[in-house]
């Protein structure tokens, strides 16, 4: 891995003492004169440490130390702080500083610090490589959001992760439920113990038992191993148990009395097993309504809903757009190893307006799909525009000359969405052709840049991989995309 340290301060002289200081200690060294600078040099040239001064014009140290954090929970920023200023060095600290350097100082001391905080890194890197490998759930994501609903959710986030009792999130699709599961996750005490996550609408309610409780050899045709359950995986850690509104009736049974009395058999087994796991359980639905109807039983409502979340539609907290935006483009630039991308203001208006029905993930990959097309450093209101009008699929499955119908997203449990972006397109063949083309020369494009990986094409896209399949199958027998693709 890399050896080298970003050096951060407005002044030249400071930058170039301590950048030659570094490189006689055997780092190799890149520097930045300010905050954005430094940003777009971390993006570009992964440092394996940061070194910045705290007092610096517009975004001084601290913020840039926030801003690293959010983007790289791992990188080690060191502050030079103003001798004998414990505020700062403590506020420094509070902030996730590695640690702090006290002006003026010796070399030595210098290059003792920056030691420490490139072989941190070193560990870091090397620990997570591991991890990804015993426990694919991997590092926790930014939480991400300024808005006065996000300010709010911090704090009760916090509280709840200071507790053991069982929390229900509920949400539209792609608010952030599993985010905030694994943030609740990593802030409790139970953070170095797993943290396993089964989603109850992916399996038929027999295989969802025994994925949640295990079983034992021979418990029912098919099952020629004892196959540990989610619950005793889990044992010391946390177990998500996301649509949760979709288990049957049998498995709610079972559920309330793992969560009244921690314990369960196997399938198949007589054998009691006591386990001490917190549950988190995420819905998109109203579970309430679903207990009035009946199909989601009372008493395990109660159980679950401890601590209750709500998260809020991002077309209820656009405030946060801009800086999602920020994080994400900053994000991709990482993985990418280049310079972030920005939006214009136009671009920015756009997206504070849209309704985003698909919420945060379709934010991301909007953001995904604007950096891989667009040509230069600034993404341009005119790209992502035909992107926030309608739903794609609707439009490109109407026969030609039928009239096209540009639908409102609806989302019966939630208010309507205030405003649309853009006013639906009039109907006609041409619209339908053009969007065609565009949707064409994008996905081809993209295509092209992912060196013709489905998967990753389809996911910058924010389509399913069939779906990109059936198109390119289409275009090909139209000859209107090329038969090697
Ligand atoms: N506040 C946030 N800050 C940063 N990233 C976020 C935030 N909220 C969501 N995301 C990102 O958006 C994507 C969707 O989030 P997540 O999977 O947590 O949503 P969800 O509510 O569980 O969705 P679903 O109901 O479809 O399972 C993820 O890639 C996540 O990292
Ligand atoms: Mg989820």
């Amino acid at each position: 891995m890399s050896n080298k340290i970003l050096v951060v301060d407005d002044k030249q002289m400071m930058r170039d003492s301590v950048g030659t200081t570094l490189q006689r200690a055997g780092y190799g060294v890149v520097v930045a004169s300010d905050g954005n600078t430094a940003l777009s040099m971390v993006a570009k040239h992964r440092p394996a440490a940061v070194i910045t001064d705290l007092k610096m014009p517009e975004i001084d140290g601290l913020e840039l130390l926030a801003r690293l954090r959010q983007a790289d929970d791992q990188l080690p920023v060191v502050l030079m702080t103003a001798y004998g200023s414990v505020n700062d060095a403590v506020a420094a600290m509070k902030k996730g500083a590695f640690d702090f350097i006290q002006k003026p100082f010796e070399g030595d001391q210098l290059v003792m610090v920056m030691r420490r905080a490139v072989e941190h890194s070193r560990l870091l890197r090397e620990n997570a490589a591991l991890r990804t490998v015993t426990a694919p759930q991997g590092d926790t994501p930014a939480l991400v959001g300024k808005s006065l609903v996000m300010r709010q959710l911090a704090q009760q986030i916090h509280q709840i992760a200071g507790s053991n009792g069982t929390v229900m999130i509920c949400g539209e699709s792609g608010t952030g439920k599993e985010v905030v599961s694994r943030t609740i996750h990593a802030h409790s005490s139970r953070r170095d113990n797993v943290m396993l996550a089964v989603n109850c609408a992916a399996l038929s309610s027999n295989l969802l038992e025994s994925e949640l409780f295990g079983h034992e050899r021979g418990a029912f045709t098919g099952a020629d191993q004892m196959r540990k359950g989610r619950f005793e995986l889990a044992d010391g850690g946390t177990l998500l148990l996301d649509e949760i509104s979709e288990i049957s009736p049998v498995l709610q049974a079972k559920l309330l009395r793992v969560l009244q009395e921690q314990s369960f058999e196997r399938v198949g087994s007589s054998l009691t097993m006591q386990v001490d796991v917190r549950v988190i359980a995420t819905t998109n639905r109203d579970l309430t309504a679903a207990v009035a109807s009946g199909a989601f039983r009372q008493d395990l409502y109660y159980r679950l809903n401890v601590l209750p979340i709500v998260l809020p539609s991002l077309r209820l907290r656009t405030d946060d757009v801009p800086l999602l935006v920020e994080h994400f483009l900053l994000q991709l630039a990482m993985r990418d190893g280049r310079e972030p991308k920005r939006f214009d203001d136009e671009s920015i208006d756009l997206m504070k307006q849209y309704t985003w029905p698909g919420n945060v993930r379709e934010l991301q990959n909007i953001c995904e799909r604007a950096s891989v097309l667009s040509r230069g450093r600034v993404i341009k209101a005119g790209l992502i525009q035909p992107w926030l009008i309608a739903p794609e699929p609707t439009i490109l499955i109407q026969p030609p000359g039928q009239p096209v119908t540009v639908p409102v997203p609806v989302h019966s449990r939630f208010a309507a969405p205030a405003t649309m972006a853009v006013a639906p397109a009039p109907a006609s063949t041409g619209n339908i052709r053009r969007l065609e083309e565009v949707e064409r020369e994008q996905i081809v494009q993209t295509l092209g840049y992912f060196s013709g990986n489905r998967m990753r094409t389809a996911k910058a896209l924010g389509i399913g991989v069939r779906t990109l399949g059936l198109k390119l199958k289409k275009w090909k027998e139209m000859n209107l995309v090329a038969q090697t693709i």
